[in-house]
């Protein structure tokens, strides 16, 4: 199993191209199952989610033509034949679940099998479910299996109990193709939810308020096919940027989407970092100094997101003074901090709450990556840890970045993989 090995201790400075987004991407490619005809989708990254969803997609009947290096896939869903995303794939990758309200609209039947739990948590499906039962889909959970039927769905009143991203994504491609109107109440406004609602506006939907708590989506007979280019992925943007605040560097990213953020700009200016913004371009400038800590609050976009979470408990760990961090969406995200305890950081946990105080340095150690962004935070970690960090499990990784060490190599950065 590979493993990643990095050497602390080098200013990152230079710029680096920003990928298409993880977690747009997914749900767009679900979202072409609703088509009538092949969709192109562009400024796909390079990630084994995206292959997974491939491969899912491929299962069903789909055909998949996969340019990597031009950063295409095609997808003709004219073929799709089959309703079941299998136990082997969903438990692999969570965001599979996205493929049953487009199924179940399209295709009247959808059989997925339960995510079950995963290290940051339980995540149930549960709002998944009964929204889309509030469109008139008939469903029951046996045999480990979420099984869901319906005759057309019919537009439908849903109201969120809690924010969720991926529910919010299976209702509303899911009520593109409902009869009559659908209103989604407390439905989340990430930038990905709007760039899946350009997509499916490009092909035909007719959807209002995207990016807001209430979206509106007026069902049609039928969606074309349609090409569609991915937003830029904003938590590999900001982990580039923390890279360069951590190691006291200057780091440019481009081909960004800086408006998208907001609250983990806020957060590098308040941990002492100049921010530059210019059209897509987003700089951090932190030369010369030492980050100060920061308070870390998860919550729903617009709020400080969860994913960047861990890595701000890395900057914190070698900033001046004591910050908390809140997790406030999942249960269980704090399984980084014993990793970084091993490279010698002072860090409390309180059931949510985590209190890092700042140490002046770091000790490079032998690691393990636990989830996607724990797998951020250690190699961050170790940009800054004195001597060799090995990262072991580093899969996590591949999941979500798209040839990270090589962009992390092109800033400056002594880091390698090992077989
Ligand atoms: C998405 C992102 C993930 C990010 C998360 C929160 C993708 C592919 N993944 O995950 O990177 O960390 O948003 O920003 O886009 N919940 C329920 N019942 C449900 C669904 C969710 O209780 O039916 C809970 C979850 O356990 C969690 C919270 O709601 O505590 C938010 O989860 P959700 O927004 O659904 O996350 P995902 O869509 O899975």
């Amino acid at each position: 199993m590979d493993k990643i090995v990095v050497t602390g201790g080098v200013p990152l400075e230079g710029e680096v191209r920003i990928s298409g987004a993880k977690n747009a991407v997914l749900p767009i490619l679900c979202a072409t199952l609703l088509a009538d005809a092949p969709m192109e989708i562009g400024n796909v990254p390079h990630l084994h989610d995206v292959r997974t969803t491939a491969r899912l997609l491929g299962g069903l009947g789909a055909g998949i033509g996969h340019d990597i290096e031009g950063g295409i896939v095609r997808v003709d869903p004219r073929t799709v034949d089959s309703h079941l995303a299998p136990y082997e794939l969903v438990r692999t990758m969570r965001a599979s679940v996205l493929v049953l309200g487009p199924l179940l609209a399209k295709h009247g039947a959808a059989e997925v099998s339960l995510p079950g739990g995963c290290a940051i948590g339980s995540r149930p499906v549960d709002l998944h479910i009964k929204a889309l039962e509030a469109l008139g889909a008939e469903i029951v959970v046996e045999h480990g299996f979420i099984k869901a039927r319906a005759g057309r769905l019919r537009g439908g009143h849903v109201a969120f109990e809690m924010v969720s991203v991926g529910a919010t994504e299976n209702v509303l491609m899911a009520a593109t193709l409902a009869e009559g109107t659908t209103t989604i109440d407390n439905a989340a406004r990430e930038p990905e939810i709007v760039d899946l609602a350009d997509c499916l506006v490009a092909m035909g939907a007719r959807i209002e308020g995207a990016g807001t708590s209430r979206i509106v989506v007026q069902g049609v007979d039928a969606l074309q096919g349609a090409r569609h280019d991915v937003i830029a992925d904003r938590i590999e943007t900001g982990t580039f940027l923390v890279a360069g605040a951590i190691t006291g560097g200057h780091v440019v990213a481009t081909h960004a989407r800086p408006d998208t953020l907001e609250a983990v700009l806020g957060k590098l200016l308040e941990a002492g970092a100049d921010i530059s913004v210019e059209g897509d371009r987003v700089g951090v400038d932190m030369r010369g100094r030492r980050p100060r800590a920061v308070d870390i609050v998860t919550e729903p976009h617009p709020g400080f997101p969860t994913d960047m979470q861990a890595q701000f408990m890395a900057l914190d760990c070698i900033a001046e003074g004591t910050g908390t961090i809140d997790e406030r969406i999942f249960e269980n995200r704090f399984m980084h901090v014993n990793e970084l305890m091993r490279l010698g950081a002072d860090i409390q946990i309180d059931g949510h709450r985590a209190t890092v105080t700042g140490i002046g340095r770091l000790t490079g150690a032998p690691v393990m990556a636990t989830d996607l962004r724990a797998s951020a935070s250690l190699i961050l970690a170790g940009l800054v840890a004195e001597g060799d960090t090995t990262i072991d499990r580093i899969y996590h990784l591949d999941r979500g970045y798209e040839r990270i060490e090589r962009k992390l190599s092109g800033l400056g950065a002594r880091i390698r993989r090992i077989s």
